[in-house]
């Protein structure tokens, strides 16, 4: 039985034998020691006392140290102390793996993140990574939970493709060519000698795939790696992120913007009813505001505010920007927040944003200038989703494509989607580790991810 278990449902009485990693050793002068167990299954330790005359205990005792694995066997009694209701009286122990106290360095203190990413491999042992790990789990079990119930299919979409979905061309390269040589040789690259006979990269998104089973299958999702070389050194970017896109046909922007709404509280919903122990924690050390914002989202309708009526109220604000706002360039994370935290103290989703500053993909609206794109702004990370409905004529991709210096030959079986059985559809992507960063309150996206991929760092 995991040590979840045992703190809810364990009953004085009940003999069992309990596996995990040492907290902490504290002896006593009656002769008694006090082990605090973590098994990574909850927050909470189960608290056990090993008397001096347990066999062995003058031998091993010693290496039941702090990061120590250990099996302890014994009964289940009432606690005398206070902070536990129960503790395992201990008639048997052994020492699985021992635990160099002198150089372990997860000792009981407080330390800083930045440190902790540094040791990646033991980062989990600590309260906090261990409370990451476990709501970033009810987050996918509650992102699957969602479309399940509701009828999509899942499909997976390759993480190794030939187009650039967001056209932003930050894309990182796959190749098997030999870059040493060719370097060493100073002659141009022949693609058609590497892997895949011309230029591959890891995917930005599986957005036009997912387009691609929408319209045949209805509903459905892709949930899985993306990857983007985008220099930004900031505490909402990481290199490698997981992404939740759903594609729906015969849906419009205003379907899209609902299912978005509905996909973000429920997600909030089943942290708070699912985790309360790790949100309690995350409440009271991470940020104090944490529980109080997610129990708002839930019970509000999300603002809807079109770009063009976002940047007047940006313009109107009398706040300095760092960036300035104009209509037709694209806001920044500052404006953004000010939105969402600032104006409206809640989730903002801004819709029709000028067409030159989106991907060829979104629908074109009536008056030329502006697309049915949609981003979903919340407090304290900023954008959270970006979504649309997708240009579903084909002539009028194809000029978007040339517009953004694309080629639609190359997008063939794109364009097919909309001269067969074209339809109206929409969809979106959610940023799994921004979900993470909303939910729990940490401030760097860099620790909801358990190895984070950012520019100089993929150690582990
Ligand atoms: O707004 P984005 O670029 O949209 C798309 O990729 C669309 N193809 C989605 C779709 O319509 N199917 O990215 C979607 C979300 C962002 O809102 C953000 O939450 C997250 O992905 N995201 C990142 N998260 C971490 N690091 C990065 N570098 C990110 N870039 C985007
Ligand atoms: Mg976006």
């Amino acid at each position: 039985m995991r040590i979840r278990r045992i703190l809810s449902d364990g009953q004085p009485g009940e003999t069992l034998t309990v596996k995990g990693w040492v907290r902490t050793r504290r002896d006593s002068k009656q002769g008694l020691s006090f082990v605090e167990l973590n098994d990574g299954s909850c927050m909470g330790n189960l608290q056990a006392v090993i008397p001096a005359e347990t066999p062995g205990y003058e031998e091993a005792i010693k290496d039941v140290s702090t990061g120590a694995a250990v099996a302890l066997t014994g009964e289940l009694v009432e606690s005398p102390g206070t902070g536990q209701r129960i503790e395992l009286r201990v008639g048997e122990f052994a020492v699985i793996g021992k635990a160099d106290p002198e150089k372990y360095v997860l000792q009981k203190k407080r330390h800083s993140f930045e440190f902790l990413r540094e040791i990646a491999h033991l980062r989990p042992r600590t309260n906090t990574f261990g409370a990451v790990a476990r709501v970033r789990n009810e987050i996918c079990a509650s992102i699957h939970r969602f479309f399940q119930s509701r009828d999509f299919v899942y499909v997976n979409t390759p993480v190794i493709t030939t187009s650039d979905c967001e056209g932003a061309g930050e894309m990182f390269q796959v190749t098997t060519l030999d870059l040493a040589r060719l370097a060493q040789l100073q002659t141009t690259v022949d693609w058609s000698q590497d892997f895949f006979g011309k230029p591959a990269s890891l995917t930005v998104s599986g957005q036009l795939e997912a387009e691609i089973y929408a319209t045949s299958l209805g509903d459905c999702y892709t949930f899985g790696p993306t990857f983007r070389a985008e220099n930004s050194n900031t505490t909402r970017h990481l290199a490698e992120f997981w992404m939740v896109e759903p594609e729906m046909p015969f849906y419009e922007l205003e379907d899209n913007m609902g299912l978005a709404q509905e996909f973000i509280q429920t997600i909030c919903r089943d942290v708070l009813e699912h985790c309360p122990e790790d949100m309690e924690f995350f409440n009271k050390r991470i940020d104090d505001t944490v529980r109080a914002t997610l129990e708002n989202i839930t019970s509000n309708d999300f603002v809807r505010l079109s770009y063009t009526e976002a940047v007047e109220l940006l313009e109107k604000s009398g706040k300095e920007w760092q960036f300035p706002v104009e209509w037709g360039s694209d806001l920044q994370s500052e404006h953004e927040r000010w939105l969402t935290e600032e104006h409206f103290e809640q989730p903002v989703i801004l819709f029709d944003y000028p067409r030159t500053i989106k991907p060829f993909y979104m629908r074109v609206n009536e008056d030329g200038k502006t697309v049915r794109a949609m981003d979903v702004l919340v407090p304290r990370v900023g954008e959270i989703i970006g979504g649309s409905q997708r240009e579903e004529r084909l002539d009028v991709l194809q000029d978007r494509m040339r517009e953004q210096d694309l080629d639609p030959a190359e997008y063939w079986w794109y364009c097919e989607l909309r001269e067969y059985g074209t339809v109206p559809h929409s969809g979106f992507g959610l940023g799994l580790e921004r979900a993470v960063q909303l939910v729990t309150g940490m401030q760097n996206i860099r620790d909801v991810i358990p190895f984070p991929r950012t520019p100089g760092h993929a150690e582990f």
